[in-house]
């Protein structure tokens, strides 16, 4: 019997065998969530899998925390929250924060608001949203988008990912984020297509923290191509220029 990592993989090397595993991953039932918005394409759709859990990035949580300490008056945007676990965690962090989650899958945020409503805290709120272009202008002290600016098809390092992904749109995403944060607040990035200090955007920020990149994401420039290599690191915390 084949090993399944290579089965996978001889699928996937078909003509439209993508296509095909998505299918059968439909099929299964093991993700119809991410199929059907697949299937769907909307307009702004950077990582369709809805992978995610408690307390996924507990250092950078503590970092937010320690860097910004909580209170009534902090606010936090989690950008493509999925489920709701990030959220939910962040609270942990900060007990006292205004925390709002948004994701442009429909079928994320009502099981996010079923676990909310099953919680109750009126200081937590969820939205389907495709970009934070309605949450504000320099409202909020830390945006978290992890995990979402790529793409799990991009896994076998294609030399291009502008079938999937699209510099030009991440771009476009970041300077929303940016939009809405205060002066002085924070930018937590992770697992990323792309680099965020390849961005114009990025000459209004400094670099406050570095975590291990995975060999697994490929990353890709401006022009939409492979980079020939990857770093070992990546910047995730970015602070916007500010008192
Ligand atoms: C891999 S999950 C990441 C979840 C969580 N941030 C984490 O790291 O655990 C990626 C999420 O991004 C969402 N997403 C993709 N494109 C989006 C967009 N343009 N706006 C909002 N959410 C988006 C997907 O629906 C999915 O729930």
């Amino acid at each position: 019997m084949w090993p399944k990592d290579a089965l996978k993989r001889m699928v996937r090397a078909l003509p439209g065998g993508r296509h095909l595993a998505t299918l059968y991953r439909f099929m299964q039932g093991t993700d119809a969530r991410y199929a059907s918005l697949w299937r769907r394409s909307p307009p702004g759709l950077f990582q369709p899998f809805a992978t995610t859990g408690v307390d996924r990035y507990p250092r950078m949580f503590a970092f937010a925390r320690d860097h910004l300490g909580d209170g009534p008056d902090r606010r936090i945007l989690s950008f493509g929250c999925s489920t709701g676990e990030e959220v939910f965690s962040l609270r942990r962090y900060f007990p006292q924060a205004t925390i709002r989650g948004i994701d442009i899958n429909p079928r994320n945020i009502a099981r996010a608001q079923a676990s909310l409503a099953r919680r109750g805290d009126d200081r937590l709120s969820f939205a389907v949203a495709a970009s934070a272009a309605g949450q504000g202008t320099g409202n909020h002290d830390a945006v978290f988008a992890l995990a979402i600016f790529r793409h799990g098809e991009l896994g076998d390092f294609p030399p291009t990912c502008s079938h999937l992904l699209r510099f030009a749109d991440f771009e476009q995403s970041l300077a929303e984020l940016s939009a809405c944060l205060k002066p002085g607040g924070l930018l937590f990035l992770r697992h990323s297509n792309f680099r965020f200090q390849d961005t114009k955007l990025s000459a209004g920020f400094d670099l406050l923290l570095e975590g291990p990149r995975s060999p697994k994401t490929p990353l890709y420039g401006r022009d939409d191509a492979l980079m020939p290599s990857t770093p070992a690191l990546e910047g995730v915390a970015w602070r916007k220029h500010g008192p």
